[in-house]
C-alpha cells in the first residue's frame, strides 16, 4: 500500500492512505483535529459543521460540493480562497504540511 507522508501542526510526522479521506487518517493520530469544544458535537465527516478545516500544503483531491458550500459562509467565508480544506471531504495526493488555526471551526482570527 502506498502511503503520504503528513507533517502535523507539532511537527510531528505521520502516513496516511491515499485512498482515505484525510480526517479518516488523522483522527488515528492527532487530538487536535478539532477544537475541544466541538469533539462531541461534530458532524463525523459529512462536510456541514465546517469544524475539520485547516491549511493543507500540498495537492488534494478537488473540493467537493459540500466542501465548496461549507467554505463559503461564516466563519469560512471564502475559505477556499484563504488556503483553507476540509479534511473530512478530501484525500491527499502528495506529502501533507498542516496547520490548524485557532477557533472552533480553525478559522483563526
Ligand atoms: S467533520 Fe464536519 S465538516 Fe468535516
Amino acid at each position: 500500500m502506498d502511503v503520504m507522508k503528513v507533517v502535523l501542526p507539532s511537527g510531528k510526522k505521520v502516513e496516511v492512505d491515499p485512498n482515505q479521506k484525510l480526517r479518516t487518517s488523522l483522527k488515528l493520530y492527532w487530538d487536535e483535529l478539532y477544537h475541544p469544544s466541538v469533539r462531541a458535537i461534530h458532524c463525523r465527516g459529512l462536510g456541514s459543521c465546517g469544524t475539520c478545516a485547516m491549511k493543507i500544503e500540498g495537492d488534494l483531491t478537488p473540493p467537493t460540493k459540500m466542501e465548496q458550500w461549507r467554505l463559503n459562509f461564516p466563519p469560512h467565508k471564502n475559505g477556499l480562497e484563504k488556503g483553507l480544506r476540509l479534511a473530512c471531504q478530501c484525500k491527499p495526493l502528495s506529502d501533507l504540511v498542516l496547520t490548524k488555526e485557532s477557533g472552533k471551526w480553525g478559522q483563526g482570527k
